[in-house]
């Protein structure tokens, strides 16, 4: 914790592209109808794939200033495919990669839970069958494969290569980040212990055998958490046979964004899984799916990715300034969530309902009320 309670907090707010501003708006209205009048500043700013054709800047320098000098950041969706730069690689990832390096943001947080309401494609794992999956993907968002992102080499039209970057501050960091979690929470649903899992393939590569060391120091700091390891193509099968013992896992930016999105798909889906992406000094909150343009502003995405971000936001919030009213808004808001969905009354789009972006937003506004 570091600072104390505030009246307001302001949030930096990029709308971005695609489904962006229809579920940036749905999470605003259900966090500041939880919170209640003016307790959240939201402070809209812009950035993204249409600013970017427009301006020619994908991040603009007061949209960072923004970021930097708020209490947080949400920020919807960035990117509308075909739009690239002359090396292929796509604009829209752009905004979001340099807040992250930019930032340091080196903490990507991706929550995997299944909620009441909510059938797991996995068979045998469905909350309302008792057996349940609850355990968070902790990827290193700073370096890694990324860190190579602009500076690749492209030779003669014959050669490429990016590099693998693992440091020690950067994995010492994310590591303690991870055991601090594993701490925290109350372990694994299959035997309650408390148990960080790195991932990686040490087995093949020094780089990760030396993140895999790294993390090896760290845990000399939390010896109340238990120490497991993955490599990254067998974690792939373990999260679809045994998902329930799994409760934090570590993993290398490549890897982190791989895994994280299968073990989204194993609790509904992008559409409902949110991240938060948290530095020591920043924290950015977001669906952790795409811009989907294909139904975009046609009020179909469903919100709850968002919302649920949003709980994430508020949480963090409440840790860093002490204020315990916040955490208890964001555990309301959760659970007006997991009530519409376990209600079943309105069951968003990806879900396999009919439930469009403002009915989902409404009916968990009425399930808060
Ligand atoms: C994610 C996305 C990003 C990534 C893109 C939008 C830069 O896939 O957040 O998982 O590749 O990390
Ligand atoms: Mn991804």
């Amino acid at each position: 914790m570091s600072g104390h309670p505030k009246a307001t907090y302001r949030i930096a707010t990029i709308e971005g592209d695609g489904i962006g501003p229809e579920v940036t708006r749905s999470a605003m209205a259900v966090l500041a109808g939880a919170c209640g009048a003016g307790r959240l500043d939201f402070v809209m700013v812009p950035g993204g794939v249409g600013h970017y054709q427009a301006s020619g800047e994908v991040l603009p320098k007061d949209t960072l200033k923004a970021c930097r000098e708020l209490d947080a950041t949400l920020h919807g969706a960035a990117g509308l495919p075909g739009v690239t730069y002359p090396d292929g690689t796509e604009v829209g990832n752009e905004l979001h990669l340099q807040l992250r390096f930019k930032l340091d943001l080196y903490a990507n947080v991706r929550p995997i839970k299944l909620l009441k309401g909510v059938r797991s494609p996995l068979r045998d794992f469905d909350a309302a069958g008792g057996r349940s999956i609850d355990y968070v993907i902790v990827r290193e968002n700073t370096e890694g494969l990324y860190a190579s992102r602009g500076a690749g080499v492209l030779l003669r039209g014959e050669f490429a290569s990016d590099s693998l970057v693992v440091t020690r501050k950067g994995t010492s960091r994310v590591a303690r980040f991870a055991f601090d979690l594993a701490e925290k929470r109350g372990g694994a649903l299959r035997d309650g212990r408390r148990r960080m899992t790195v991932c990686d393939k040490a087995n093949i590569l020094r780089s990760y055998a030396f993140f895999r060391s790294i993390c090896d120091e760290v845990h000399g700091e939390f010896p109340d958490v238990e120490i497991d390891y993955a490599y990254a193509d067998a974690i792939t099968v373990h999260l679809l046979k045994r998902p329930d013992f799994y409760d934090v896992i570590v993993a290398e930016n490549m890897f982190g964004d791989i895994i994280s999105d299968l073990g989204a798909a194993t609790v509904g889906g992008m559409g409902i899984s949110p991240s938060g992406e948290i530095g020591d000094a920043h924290g950015l909150f977001q669906g952790a799916h795409g811009s989907a343009p294909d139904i975009a502003g046609q009020d179909l995405a469903s919100p709850v990715a968002a919302i649920l971000s949003g709980v994430m936001m508020l949480r963090w919030l409440a840790d860093r300034h002490g204020d315990a009213a916040l955490g208890e808004d964001a555990s309301r808001i959760e659970r007006a969530v997991e009530t519409v969905l376990e209600a079943g009354a309105f069951v968003p789009t990806d879900l396999g309902g009919k439930a469009r972006c403002s009915e989902m937003t409404q009916a968990i506004l009425g399930a808060l009320a």
